[in-house]
């Protein structure tokens, strides 16, 4: 199946319909109250950015067992089917929300919202620099979409779509565990002081949230940073690897600090900003208690990925195109919270969404579903 097929609607006017202008084609097209969706950050968002930049195996999962259960086809998304923002749009009444940098994708596919996030990348551009679209670069991206709706729609028309829209967020966690993944362990140091570091990851979220403001955007939702020293991928390289052990990992204590200050510069932001509005998600909570309590939600296996090898699945093995040829494949992905050693299996995004959608979130005044419906 192709993500493009959803779109027929628009295409189909569009040809029949020479007279109408771009606005009225899509207009008569559209759901009632129709919002459309932007997504910005990293893997588990990123619905196939990936596949069309210059990366590494590392980033990249357009290979089997990707996409095994849903798709049946790899379809550069990380997990045996869907990803978080593809359950987040389904909850909208979207269709799956195209990557910008599909070759096919056009201008006349903005209408529903466009995902920009991609595997691997941070909220600061040193992180896996030249491997991944950094968070600035997708918000310069967002900006040449906006550009070309003003030119489309109006200025009027366009600040009004913008406004309505929702922009999601995933970004920090590849800031702090990057360090860890990329190097040998026993010597991986992060770049600058903790709090400098998570200082400066959210002082570049928060300048790509004022771009955004600045083009119209106006509601934003947010995942905060699972627990990284419990995936599987860093799980292995921590010393002892217990619970408590996971839980000192650096790059663990780092998503905390960017979680406890997140919302704060959001509140900030929210005074300073007229008609911003915000969600926080509280990941790291649902993965802890995912991987704790698997069977609380019908899973099985809560540490080890389905897909790997090693110690909990986390040698990133994956395919086995990334250096390890041999590797683990689970035969029911339905039962474990991670498919491979960094990322959740349909089910397990299908639970996080659930939650950003419909959730009572303890960090912030909204839910998803409820920002949707201002
Ligand atoms: C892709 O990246 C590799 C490694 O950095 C580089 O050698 C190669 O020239 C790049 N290819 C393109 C098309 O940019
Ligand atoms: C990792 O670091 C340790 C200690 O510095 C060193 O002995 C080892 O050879 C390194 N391994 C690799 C693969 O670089
Ligand atoms: C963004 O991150 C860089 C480091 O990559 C840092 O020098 C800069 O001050 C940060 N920007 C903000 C606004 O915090």
């Amino acid at each position: 199946m192709s993500v493009f097929s959803l779109y027929l609607c628009s295409f189909i006017l569009i040809n029949i319909g020479h007279s109408l202008s771009f606005h009225q084609s899509h207009a008569s097209c559209l759901p009632q109250n129709h919002k459309a969706l932007f997504v910005f950050g990293d893997s588990l968002f990123d619905n196939g950015n990936n596949n069309y930049i210059n990366t590494t195996t590392f980033l990249r999962s357009n290979f089997p067992p990707y996409g095994e259960t849903f798709f049946k086809y790899p379809s550069g998304r990380f997990s045996d089917g869907r990803v978080i923002s593809d359950f987040i749009a389904g909850y909208a009444k979207l269709p799956l929300i195209p990557p910008y940098l599909h070759p096919g994708f056009t201008h006349d596919q903005y209408i529903y919202g466009v995902n920009f996030a991609s595997a691997g990348a941070g909220a600061l551009v040193e992180t896996n620099k030249g491997a991944v679209v950094d968070l600035k670069t997708q918000s310069f991206y967002f900006g040449q979409v906006s550009k070309q709706l003003r030119q489309e729609l109006g200025e009027e028309e366009a600040k009004k779509f913008l406004s309505k829209a929702v922009y999601i967020f995933s970004i920090g966690g590849n800031d702090y565990a990057a360090p860890f993944y990329n190097a040998n362990s026993s010597t991986a140091a992060i770049p600058y002081p903790q709090q400098q570091f998570v200082d400066f990851v959210i002082g570049n979220i928060s300048s790509v949230i004022k771009d955004v403001y600045n083009e119209g955007g106006r509601k934003f939702g947010f995942l905060n940073v699972y627990p990284l020293g419990y995936i599987p991928l860093l799980r292995i390289l921590v010393a002892g690897n217990s619970i408590e052990d996971c839980l000192q990992q650096e790059a663990t204590v780092l998503a905390r600090l960017q979680n406890n200050d997140l919302p704060k510069t959001l509140q900030k932001l929210e005074k300073e900003l007229s008609g911003f509005k915000y969600s926080v998600t509280d990941n790291y909570a649902a993965f802890l208690d995912l991987i704790q309590n698997p069977s609380k939600y019908g899973l099985k296996v809560g540490s080890k990925a389905c897909y790997g090898g090693s110690g909990y699945g986390g040698d990133y093995s994956c395919g086995g195109k990334r250096g390890i040829e041999t590797y683990e494949l689970c035969s029911n992905p339905n039962e474990y919270v991670f498919f491979d050693a960094a990322h959740p299996t349909d089910n397990t995004a299908h639970h996080i969404s659930h939650i950003m959608w419909m959730g009572h979130p303890k960090l912030s005044h909204y839910n998803l579903k409820q920002l949707f419906e201002l």
